[in-house]
């Protein structure tokens, strides 16, 4: 028997970000100062994330980028990973994730890359607890996703290896 089913998710836009409530803006505050501290001088792309823990506290990241391209990593990445070497197995409520190009004005969601999505879910998948992804460019709208798991359908996890 072949069954078909559709995979889809439910996303929350603000048309701008004071639109979102204040935590989301203190969140949101905190990725658009990560991002300023970007180091990104091969592309002049920009991007802050800062990952809300359990505890209340605010953990940053930025793009750090290398003369080795491949060596560099994406700000969701070192925000997630210093977050998770600052508290093993604090849970993670939140990210929120801002992108500006010093070339031109980021006026969509930055949206994370896959393999920034598959770091997120692990500790997603850990914790058993969704974690909401705020996402935004320079100006316009912001997007609220539920879960990372909505980023990443039919994700691959621990389970598998079990
Ligand atoms: N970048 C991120 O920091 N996060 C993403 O999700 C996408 C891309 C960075 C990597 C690189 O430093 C620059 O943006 C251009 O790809």
């Amino acid at each position: 028997m072949i069954n078909r089913k559709k995979i889809s998710f439910d996303v929350t836009v603000y048309d701008a970000f004071n639109e979102l409530n204040d935590a989301g803006q203190t969140l949101m505050s905190a990725a658009v100062k990560a991002r300023q501290r970007a180091y990104a001088p091969y592309s002049s792309f920009n991007v802050g994330a800062s990952v809300l823990m359990d505890n209340g506290e605010i953990i940053e990241g930025n793009n750090q980028e290398n003369a080795s391209y491949p060596s560099g990593l994406c700000a969701e990445r070192v925000a997630i990973f210093y977050a998770g070497a600052k508290y093993p197995g604090m849970s993670i409520r939140a990210i929120a994730i801002t992108a500006a190009s010093l070339n031109h004005e980021v006026s969509e969601p930055a949206a994370p890359c896959g393999n920034c999505r598959q770091a997120i879910s692990e500790y997603e998948f850990r914790q058993g607890e969704p974690i909401r992804i705020l996402l935004m460019g320079e100006t316009g709208s912001v997007i609220e996703c539920n879960s990372l798991a909505d980023l990443l359908p039919l994700g691959f996890n621990s389970s598998f290896l079990n």
